[in-house]
C-alpha cells in the first residue's frame, strides 16, 4: 500500500533497501518516478516497486527476502476518497480532481469495513511470513467517521493482528502537527478541517482528528523488544 512511494524514498535516503507494493498502476508509476529521483539524488538504499495486490503476499514478493524483512510500514485507506488535486479560490470555491481511488475490486479503499479488515488480515499474514524474527510491522491508522459514526480502525486492527500471527509490541501516537521553532502547531488536512467546520456549522459538535495511531506488531514466535523469548 505504498501509494506514490514516499516511505520508500525516505527509506532509501536512510540507506535501507525498500520494496513498495501498490495496487493502482497510476500511483505505482509515480512511485517509480519518485524512486528514480531518489537514486539521482544519491540515495544509498535501493527501491523496487511492484504493481500488485498485497493480499497475495508473500507469493508476489521476491523469494530471497522471506524471513529477512526488518520493517513493514503500511497504512490502510479509509474509504474511496483520497486527497487528490485541490484548487481553492475565493470566487469559484473549492474544486477537486482525481480524488477517488480506482474501481479495481482488489483496492481495499472500495471495500466496506468488513472487507477492509478481511483484506488487511490477509496482507498482515503475508507480511508476517516475510518478517525477520526480530522484525516489526508499523501501521499508521486513525479513527474515521462513516455516516456520522466514529469507526475505531486502530482498535479493529489490533484485534485482527492475532489472526495474522502477530503480537502487539507497542502503540504510539503520531501527531498531525508542524514544528514552528519549538512550538507544535496543528496541521490537520484541508478536508478534515473543511468537513469539521461544515459539521459544526450544521450544529454537530465534531473535532478534527489531530493524530494517527502508530501500531507496532511483531511475530508471535519472535523475541520481544527487551530480548525475552516468547
Ligand atoms: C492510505 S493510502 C497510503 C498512501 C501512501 N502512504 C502514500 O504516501 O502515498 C493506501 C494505499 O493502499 C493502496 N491499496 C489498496 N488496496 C490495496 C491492495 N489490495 N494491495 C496493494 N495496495 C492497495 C491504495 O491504492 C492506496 O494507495
Amino acid at each position: 500500500m505504498c501509494g506514490i512511494g514516499t516511505s520508500c524514498v525516505e527509506a532509501a535516503h536512510l540507506g535501507r533497501h525498500a520494496l513498495g507494493i501498490e495496487y493502482e498502476p497510476r500511483w505505482a508509476t509515480i512511485a517509480r518516478a519518485n524512486a528514480a529521483l531518489a537514486t539521482r539524488q544519491n540515495a544509498d538504499g535501493t527501491i523496487r516497486i511492484l504493481t500488485a495486490d498485497a493480499r497475495r503476499l508473500p507469493a508476489i514478493a521476491p523469494s530471497d527476502i522471506a524471513g529477512k524483512v526488518a520493517l513493514v510500514l503500511t497504512s490502510p485507506p479509509y474509504g474511496k476518497a483520497t486527497h487528490g488535486q485541490v484548487q481553492a479560490d475565493r470566487t469559484r470555491g473549492v474544486h477537486k480532481r482525481d480524488y477517488h481511488y480506482g474501481h479495481g475490486t482488489g483496492n481495499l479503499a472500495r471495500h466496506d469495513l468488513h472487507g477492509l479488515l478481511a483484506g488487511f488480515t490477509d496482507i498482515l499474514t503475508g507480511a508476517a511470513a516475510l518478517l525477520h524474527l526480530d522484525g516489526l510491522i508499523a501501521i499508521a491508522a486513525r479513527p474515521y467517521r462513516q455516516d456520522g459514526e466514529l469507526v475505531d480502525l486502530p482498535g479493529a486492527i489490533l484485534d485482527l493482528a492475532t489472526h495474522a500471527g502477530l503480537l502487539r509490541a507497542d502503540r504510539a501516537v503520531a501527531l498531525l502537527t508542524g514544528l514552528r521553532g519549538t512550538r507544535l502547531v496543528p496541521r490537520t488536512t484541508f478536508f478534515a478541517l473543511h468537513n469539521t467546520r461544515t459539521a459544526r456549522d450544521a450544529g454537530t459538535p465534531l473535532h478534527a482528528v489531530a493524530h494517527e495511531d502508530v501500531l507496532l506488531l511483531r511475530r508471535q514466535d519472535g523475541s520481544d523488544p527487551d530480548g525475552r523469548a516468547t
